[in-house]
């Protein structure tokens, strides 16, 4: 069925997640003597059968190295890997193919960021705008280039509910302002932050911006034409596709500008000792073989979320959101951590003085999936005076009866604990 017919007919049906349930074999499992309620989906999503089969299928029918063989099953391959670099430039909305790198995830889009167009836009005394709502993925590798290159990192805060503070964030820039890196959707509060106009006060200074959309991807239409970015970085994984996968979109004025990444087969166009030519964009930071099957199968992911419509997916997704606030906030001692008025379906919390770990072992002891931890954030957990949240994140799959079991269970937490 092709994906707009599928969409159709969803549209008119309404959204009804207990059917996409049946796509996901991971989900029909009992933890602990209970149904799972899966509800770590910031953390990575399940995978529909579609992926799992496209990858079964790779590696059954056509497993050959891309790019080289002149033979027929590379050409399979290669013809399959180039389908999804087109389909994941139509899921961003990218002027060209040219954009699209295929990478290992988000965190490794930022590290080819920071070293190819950090490396040569960044000098001493620079510096680089980030928020306190960023993942280590998006604080780590600019903090390693500010540190070769003696340059600095500039924060812009939020407020208590998580809120990204734009006036403050306006009074950062200066003429030694070279890069803002932001993220769409914070992993630990759920913030969606205002990235048009963060992207369009950066230009407004001439400092290009690159938006972490390891969180924005599974969740918002993404237009990286309309938003005008000029990197964006998701993970494939996080998209009901496979791990070890993900893109970096970047405007090919840059692509063309940048260094390669790391060096090696398939990104060069010629080699002899005395020198090396690269190949073109998107090739030239593709070196060596990459995941080709999770690339292969990400295709399915595409897909999939394509044809059922992430306006669709977003709109589910909010109602668990409000229905799961409303609920928990009625737990004696529930400390909501991220109270923002535009909010991803992440809900995280804290309960009286109990560890968050603690509350995740229990909830695990009831068939509930959530995470518990710093969530790769310690700034923000520092933002708010504690060491850790637990953190209940919803996917296309999550139902209203499952958030009354995550109830349940937090309040079996407490008597756990009482
Ligand atoms: C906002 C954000 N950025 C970056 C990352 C890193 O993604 P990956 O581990 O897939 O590279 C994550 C993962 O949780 C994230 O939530």
């Amino acid at each position: 069925m092709s994906s707009k017919i599928q969409s159709e007919i969803l549209k008119s049906a309404g959204f009804d997640a207990a059917r996409f349930r049946a796509d996901f074999p991971a989900l029909h499992q009992q933890v602990h003597g209970h149904p799972l309620v899966y509800l770590d989906n910031a953390a990575t999503t399940q995978k529909p059968l579609s992926v799992i089969e496209a990858t079964d299928k790779y590696y059954r029918e056509d497993n050959a190295n891309i790019h080289r063989g002149l033979h027929l099953l590379s050409e399979r391959a290669t013809k399959d890997y180039e389908a999804t670099r087109v389909k994941a430039q139509a899921f961003l909305n990218a002027a060209s193919h040219q954009e699209i790198i295929l990478t290992k995830g988000t965190t490794d889009g930022i590290n080819l960021v920071a070293q190819t167009f950090g490396r040569k836009n960044v000098g001493a005394g620079d510096e680089i705008i980030l928020s306190a709502l960023e993942h280590h993925s998006n604080i780590v590798p600019w903090q390693m280039l500010a540190e070769e290159k003696g340059a600095s990192i500039k924060v812009s805060p939020i407020d208590d509910s998580g809120e990204f503070l734009l006036e403050e964030y306006k009074k950062l820039f200066s003429p030694k302002t070279k890069l803002v890196a932001i993220t769409q959707v914070s992993n630990a509060l759920g913030t969606i932050t205002p990235i048009e106009e963060i992207i369009k006060i950066a230009h407004e200074h001439e400092v290009p911006v690159l938006v972490d959309g390891a969180q924005a991807a599974p969740h918002i239409t993404v237009d990286v034409q309309k938003l005008d970015c000029d990197f964006y970085v998701f993970s494939a994984h996080k998209v009901y596709g496979p791990t070890g996968v993900g893109v970096l979109y970047g405007k090919l004025k840059h692509l063309t500008a940048m260094p390669p990444y790391q060096g090696g087969g398939d990104m060069i166009s010629t080699v002899t000792f005395e020198k090396t030519t690269y190949q073109k964009p998107p090739y030239k930071f593709e070196a060596g073989t990459p995941n080709i099957a999770g690339v292969i199968a990400f295709s399915a992911a595409l897909d999939y979320v394509t044809a059922i419509g992430l306006n669709a997916i977003a709109a589910h997704e909010h109602e668990l959101l409000v229905y799961a606030t409303q609920k928990l906030s009625q737990v004696p001692g529930l400390r909501l951590i991220g109270t923002a008025k535009k909010k991803a379906g992440v809900l995280s919390f804290t309960l009286g003085d109990i560890h968050p770990n603690d509350i995740g072992t229990v909830l695990d002891r009831e068939g509930v999936a959530i995470r518990a931890g710093h969530h790769c954030a310690q700034p923000v957990m520092e933002r708010f005076q504690i060491p850790a949240t637990a953190r209940a994140s919803f996917g296309l799959y999550n139902t209203k009866e499952e958030i009354d079991v995550l109830d349940k269970a937090v309040r079996h937490v407490l008597e756990v604990f009482g």
